[in-house]
């Protein structure tokens, strides 16, 4: 069952009722001040960190859900309701969200009057822009007033939350005009404000949340709305909001604009003030002024629509499957500019108070963005990198507005320091600059003992290379890629923290998936060797990689026999073994090792992907491991601690389904590797939204794997591996245009019956223009023929003197 429809013309999903089954979000803003947006306008703004500079508040696991958010209310004599449906929940005559690509635009009709509204962040500008329109299509004058909300946050949203105490009395704002300022500390340590007005004069106002929702009163039903008059009220202390009353007039067929802007402004600290405890506005006038015209807002609304043309036109592909051309030239790529954005911080299952930027995450997230914007890719690999400690380890988390490494999580996982190479690869693999190498960077964000980001890299590898068990595999520490896999941390009271619980590193403990990590990025970091003329470094890391091979592939360290084991706990135990009576395959060291190449020439790899298959396999995507955990392995840690189905315990972790379907690329199995692509692809599991439930244009987490109770239910939707991987995965590998550091290599994996296909591609400045005779096959290039000459291998010589190349391949 469907709750709306994509609209690809207009790059929108078009959702048509409020009663989603979970709320629908949309992302507004692409640098540094952000919205999360629902389908019923619930959400919240903030400026760079979610946590640290929250301009709105929002009450996450409240009842009824989602319902803090910026609101219109619209009074037509004794009918109050929102164009959004929330929070009065007035029955609507029609409603419809499209979520597009940066921006939200809500219709909403009433006996008779239509409110649409257009929201926004503009490109260049720290401010959310809301146009709402009125109509009367009705035959009769209207008399309605337009009631405006939002609510403040006291800035740092955790102790927002927690420190009410104080909090109760520090709210100050000031108005002029139409203008409402939240100036809370502003007094003290903080040089910045926020402002909410509208473009025309207000009969009334409120700031004080207890004047305009009354004492006992909720956003649902605010009492200064139903009596149709705002007080003017001024906080001072307890809750600062902002809301605007607009006493509106409208003939037949008439229709009137407002446009709204919420802005977040910084002054120097010597020019705080304008007057003793007045609040300079000027920076803030000079922003509102900017969208105080329907013109105005309409062009910087057409300059964010350009803005992501180009964006979208650097990797399009044309295929006879619209779902596949749907997702890889619109939404899997916005998804994964807003992974860029966000890492794990804020979400509708992320609070924004929590992970902040993971370092793995953000790696990952880079794979997926760095032909987007390479020069932000850059930037932020320099900044993950400077949250690196000397000797190769690093911050798991780092907080994005002070970019400094998260010391209550502290260090020790152990795949984290191999992800500082997959992202450098991937942005030298794009760009060509390998400049890059030679930028000096900070460990532990010291300047005075920085290096350059090639001896960073050289200090990931050597970390893992050094740092080995029993087995010689690597050691696991706190954990690997799964979070949960807690081998040294032997936990048994509740509430201890499975990730910073115990020792951060066993000497027994060891992962295969590291393992297999190791030989795909150690690779990978011998080619930057090489790059650099390191040729006897580039030899000593391939011998390495070899011996690591050797050892993923040896029945008595990597191998299982018909699969890939997942790791030794700390007592040298199997995990992920036929040997074990509950855990004995995970989806990780299976897809992970095949992809780096791992058992390829010895049947392994394919044995390994069959056993996937046969066991991990669901209508609904690739569990993480079977069978479930049923009891409490305290030898284990959290992995055993979800219910059968969930998460880490045998949940369908949308993140690794990829890997899977890039090791069938890999092993030239087409059919497979798409038929896994399109189990957790929201275009296709659009059709079973009413039990998948998570919005159906972007990937989500988690899909409840085959023993939970609601199999095939999704949560954690937008801030996911998943979405780097999944466009990785559909645009490098299946439709196989891969960069590397010689050029775009073209080597497909599709299904037999795909079809012929074209990818536009801007690499490096030079546009392709790539068409594929497919002939039935799965995988191969018989020929290659670039602007009309036969080129031998897979990769187009690169050639920047050329705009545009012209290749034609085929399959065979
Ligand atoms: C979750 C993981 C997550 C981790 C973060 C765990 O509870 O299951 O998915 O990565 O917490 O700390
Ligand atoms: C989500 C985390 O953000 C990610 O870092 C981790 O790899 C997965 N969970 C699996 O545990």
């Amino acid at each position: 069952m469907k709750f709306g429809h994509f609209d690809d013309e207009h790059r929108e999903y078009v959702i048509e009722t409020p009663k989603t089954p979970l709320p629908w979000i949309n992302y507004l803003g692409s640098k540094e001040f952000f919205t999360l947006i629902s389908n019923t306008c619930g959400g919240y703004t903030f400026y760079k960190d979610a946590k640290l500079l929250r301009l709105t508040r929002y009450r996450y696991n409240d009842v009824p859900m989602d319902i803090n958010g910026k609101y219109f209310y619209i009074k037509d004599g004794d009918t109050v309701w929102n164009p959004g449906w929330k929070p009065t929940q007035t029955d609507l005559d029609e409603y419809e969200c499209r979520h597009g690509i940066g921006y939200s635009k809500f219709k909403g009709v009433k006996n008779g009057v239509k409110a649409d509204v257009l929201t926004f962040v503009p490109v260049n500008d720290n401010c959310e822009v809301s146009k709402l329109v009125v109509t009367n299509d009705s035959s009769e004058e209207k008399n309605i007033s337009i009631f405006s909300y939002v609510e403040w946050c006291l800035w740092n949203a955790d102790d927002d939350s927690r420190n009410f105490q104080r909090n109760f009395s520090t709210g100050e704002v000031e108005v002029k005009g139409s203008a409402i300022y939240h100036k809370t500390e502003y007094r003290e340590r903080r040089n910045h404000y926020a402002v909410y007005s509208v473009n025309a004069p207000i009969t009334a106002f409120d700031t004080a949340r207890d004047s305009f929702l009354g004492l006992y009163h909720y956003a649902g039903n605010p009492e200064a709305v139903l009596n149709g008059k705002l007080t003017n009220s001024m906080a001072s202390g307890w809750s600062p909001i902002a809301a605007h009353q607009l006493d509106v007039t409208l003939k037949p067929g008439e229709s009137k604009s407002y446009v709204f802007v919420l802005g977040y402004i910084e002054n120097p600290v010597e020019d705080k003030w304008e007057s003793h405890n007045v609040i300079n506005k000027k920076p803030a006038e000079a922003l509102l002024a900017k969208y105080d015209t329907d013109a105005k807002v309409d062009a910087a609304f057409a300059e964010l629509n350009d803005q992501w043309d180009k964006l979208l036109n650097i990797y399009t592909v044309d295929s006879s499957n619209d779902k596949v051309n749907r997702m890889v030239n619109i939404w899997n790529q916005y998804q994964c500019m807003v992974t860029f954005n966000m890492s794990r911080s804020a979400s509708y299952y992320e609070s924004g108070i929590g992970r902040g930027m993971g370092f793995r995450d953000s790696c990952q997230d880079l794979l997926g963005f760095v032909h987007l914007i390479p020069d932000r890719a850059r930037e932020r690999i320099i900044d993950i990198a400077s949250t690196q400690f000397e000797d190769g380890r690093a911050y798991h988390q780092y907080q994005p507005l002070t970019k400094k490494g998260n010391s209550d999580i502290g260090s020790g996982f152990g795949d984290d320091p191999l992800w500082l190479i997959a992202g450098t690869s991937a942005y030298i693999r794009e760009t060509g600059d390998a400049t890059i190498l030679d930028e000096m960077v900070p460990f532990d964000n010291d300047a005075s003992v920085a290096q350059t980001l090639m001896e960073h890299l050289r200090r990931s590898f050597g970390y893992v290379d050094t740092h080995r068990g029993p087995h010689r595999l690597p050691l696991i520490g706190r954990a690997d890629w799964n979070d949960c896999l807690n081998l040294n941390c032997h936990s048994t009271q509740p509430g201890e923290s499975f990730q910073t619980f115990g020792p951060s590193e066993g000497p027994v403990a060891e992962s295969v998936f590291i393992g297999g990590m190791f030989v795909k990025y150690g690779n990978e970091y011998a080619d930057l060797c090489d790059l650099k003329g390191l040729t006897d470094e580039a030899a000593k890391v391939r011998a390495s990689v070899a011996e690591m091979n050797e050892i993923l592939l040896d029945s008595n360290a990597g191998w299982d026999g018909e699969w890939f084991v997942r790791a030794y706990d700390s007592y040298g135990n199997k995990v992920g073994s036929k040997e074990c009576e509950e855990g004995k395959i995970f989806i990780e060291p299976q897809g992970f090792c095949v992809l780096a190449g791992v058992g390829t020439e010895t049947g392994q790899a394919q044995k390994a992907l069959d056993s996937v298959k046969e066991h991990l396999d669901t209508k609904y995507g690739v569990m993480i491991l079977q069978p479930a955990y049923t009891v409490y392995h305290e030898e284990l840690g959290e992995v055993s601690s979800y219910p059968p189905g969930y998460k880490e315990n045998a949940g369908i972790f949308c993140h690794n389904n990829p890997w899977v379907s890039i090791a069938e690329t890999v092993i030239g199995r087409g059919d497979r590797a798409f038929e896994v692509y399109k189990k957790t692809c929201p275009a296709y599991t659009e059709e079973i939204s009413e039990i998948h439930r998570t919005e159906p244009y972007i990937y989500c987490q988690m899909v409840a794997g085959a023993d939970a109770k609601f199999h095939g239910e999704g949560k954690n939707s937008w801030l996911t591996g998943t979405a780097a991987w999944t466009f990785v995965n559909i645009s490098q590998y299946i439709l196989g245009v891969y960069p590397t550091l010689k050029g775009l290599s073209v080597d497909p994996c599709v299904p037999a019956d795909f079809g012929d296909f074209s990818v536009k591609r801007v690499y490096r400045g030079v546009e392709y223009d790539i068409s594929v005779k497919q002939n039935g096959a799965q995988k191969g290039v018989k020929e290659l023929i670039v602007d009309g000459v036969k080129v031998e291998g897979t990769v187009i010589p690169y050639d920047a003197s050329k705009k545009t190349v012209k290749v034609e391949v085929v399959m065979g």
